[in-house]
């Protein structure tokens, strides 16, 4: 969850690391460093909180080393406090890490009882120590990091600088991800490819216990058993201008805004735009014919887009499907039984739980699927078929863009294995591709909702709770809604199934609570209607977003209505996220909170 990256060059590196870890920050800021070489010794800048507050004591302290290494953190053994910042220092090693290791209290047990004392709290400090003891026994900088990733368990993206090494970063991989990349005298690694993207796109990625020593014209990969090895050369496409702001206020602004044309971008790796038949995107395979069962897996807003596609797969395919957050697919142990087909969803492609299952089902025999927006991470590695959505960079901690384009890619595929299981006939198919195709358009008039919704939402940041509803496809946004206004306004809420309400949470309802309920006129308009009236009858605040027949049909007294045009079913979930997004954006504007960078939130979750 943290970001790490290092250069070997024969220029100053200090700025160099402070702008790649800028381009890192989504995956913590707690707090930043860099370590440098001066003069043959090693020197650190470390600041709480935001980057920004290391770039300005940069600034009054400038660096000159031509090695180094830097890390932005997302606080997971130690209080996010300048102390436990990293890089972390001992004996002339420095350390930054991103993930947990897992055996750190044993092994600091050991070195506290040999009269090592440690400075911070953090589980990376063993590493650092480890090292620096290890050099003191003698042991070569090599086999002190190999000897130290011996010992070291759990998951781990490192890189290591030595004082009496200057011209080298040591880097390991396992778990998280680590690219290595090559400029022209210098040389690169970072926690992924958007890190390096403005001094190279050609990255490797270590493999899990590869570790690689770098020097200014060469990185030497080494696997777990020390045997050299090399790893394919990855084109990445996360171009530097990719991840500007540029007339935004918000990275998640702008996002919510891409999103008519990501998702048509998304379609056409789906569909054959010429002819309306779906395919499946170049260079993959998957044969829907003979699937008797799928198990969907996700973790947050990934989930809510896998629950989306379980009815998407039930309504269009006619397959059953099994549906589990990652977290507890990976240690259910279920029967997997008639699944014949995994299918993961994730933004980053690297987040620590999905990863698991993913490997889980592997290891159960199963074909596995990967919808993943980044190109080249783990899980597009790893999974046996590929499903990209093509969203391009979210930085925006909050997912938006990338969760309608898993919608997209999703509809899409549940619609071609209609057709591989003769569910779907050539008219249907063809009417589906061109309802899907109205997608960006639509996208782009509920946006145009934002006005009515920056009004609603200076009532919203007034509450303290807000509940959200739906039924059918509606239900998994009513939960995505819920989870996009509190991770980022911090105002509790929930998502149920309309139906639901009366079960319990109908006993919240009064006049001080807000309820969003999304209502499309569909064929559960009615029923959802009847669940709006008995809201309204206790007295809760309703805001209905619906389209024109909904409004005209459904009118209850006091409700405030959002109207969004009249669409096909399938096309709601994609729809309707939108005004949700508007609504936990501008909510949290009012609210002054920190959109992008939500408190304790990191976009990519590489630990469990
Ligand atoms: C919420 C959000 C998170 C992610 C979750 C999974 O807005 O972004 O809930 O959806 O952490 O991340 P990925 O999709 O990268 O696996």
């Amino acid at each position: 969850m943290c970001g790490i990256i290092g250069i070997v060059s024969r220029d100053p590196v200090a700025e160099r690391l402070v702008d790649a870890l800028k381009r890192l920050e989504y995956r913590g800021y707690d707090s930043a460093g860099v370590a440098t070489i001066e003069d043959g010794r090693l020197t650190r800048l470390r600041a709480e909180g935001k980057l920004v507050n290391l770039q300005n004591k940069l600034k009054a302290e400038p660096r000159s080393g031509t090695t180094g290494i830097g890390h932005t953190r997302w606080a997971t053994h130690g209080a996010p406090t300048e102390g436990n910042a990293h890089p972390h220092f001992s004996g002339g090693v420095g350390v930054v890490h991103n993930g947990i290791i897992e055996n750190f209290a044993e092994i600091k047990r050991e070195l506290a009882a040999e009269g090592v004392s440690f400075e911070t709290q953090t589980d990376t400090e063993v590493v650092v120590q480890l090292l620096a003891k290890l050099r003191k026994e003698g042991l070569s900088h090599r086999h002190a990091m190999q000897a130290m990733l011996e010992r070291v368990t759990g998951a781990y993206a490192l890189a290591v600088i030595f004082e009496d090494l200057p011209a080298t970063i040591m880097g390991a991989r396992n778990g998280p991800p680590l690219a290595i990349g090559a400029g022209e005298g210098e040389m690169f690694l970072g926690s992924d490819a958007i890190a390096l993207s403005p001094f190279t796109d050609e990255v490797r990625y270590l493999e899990d216990g590869d570790w690689v020593v770098l020097t200014g014209s060469d990185a030497e990969i080494m696997d777990g058993e020390g045997q050299p090895v090399d790893r394919p050369i990855i084109r990445a496409t996360g171009k530097a201008h990719y991840v500007d702001k540029g007339n935004y206020r918000h990275f998640m602004q702008k996002e919510i805004y891409e999103q008519p044309e990501v998702l048509s971008h998304t379609l056409g790796a789906f569909v054959d735009m010429t002819t309306g038949r779906t395919k499946m995107p170049k260079g993959q395979d998957l044969d829907f014919s003979k699937i008797r069962r799928i198990a969907l897996s996700a973790c947050g807003t990934g989930y809510y887009a896998a629950l989306v596609g379980r009815y998407y797969f039930e309504r269009y395919a006619r397959i059953p499907c099994d549906l589990d957050v990652a977290s507890e697919f990976r240690y259910r142990e279920s029967p997997l039984g008639d699944v014949d087909l995994a299918i993961f969803v994730s933004q980053s492609g690297e987040t620590a739980d999905t990863l698991a299952s993913l490997r889980y089902a592997k290891s159960q025999g199963l074909k596995t699927a990967v919808v993943v927006n980044v190109e080249g991470s783990t899980m597009a590695r790893e999974a046996d078929v590929v499903l990209p959505t093509l969203a391009g960079p979210e930085i925006g901690v909050a997912s938006t863009k990338a969760f309608t384009c898993q919608l997209m890619a999703l509809a899409s595929l549940a619609v071609r294995a209609g057709v591989d299981r003769g569910v779907v006939d050539a008219d249907e198919e063809l009417e589906l591709t061109r309802v899907l195709a109205e997608a960006p358009r639509l996208a782009r008039e509920a946006i145009h909702t934002e006005e009515r919704i920056e009004a609603l939402s200076r009532e919203m940041a007034t509450k303290r709770h807000a509940l959200f509803l739906g039924r059918g496809f509606s239900f998994p946004l009513a939960m995505e809604g819920a989870l996009k206004l509190k991770e980022i306004s911090y105002i509790h809420a929930e998502g149920y199934a309309a139906g639901e309400l009366k079960h319990g949470p109908i006993a919240l309802i009064d006049d001080t609570m807000p309820v969003v309920v999304i209502a499309p006129h569909d064929r559960s308009f009615e029923k959802t209607i009847s669940n709006v009236q008995e809201v309204a009858a206790r007295g809760g605040e309703i805001v209905l977003l619906t389209d024109a027949s909904g409004a005209a049909n459904g009118p209850v007294e006091g409700s405030r209505c959002i109207v969004l045009p009249k669409m096909a079913e399938i096309l709601t979930p994609i729809v309707y996220a939108i005004p949700l997004q508007l609504l936990a954006y501008h909510t949290a504007i009012q609210m002054g909170t920190d959109v992008d960078q939500p408190r304790n939130l990191a976009k990519s979750v590489t630990v469990e």
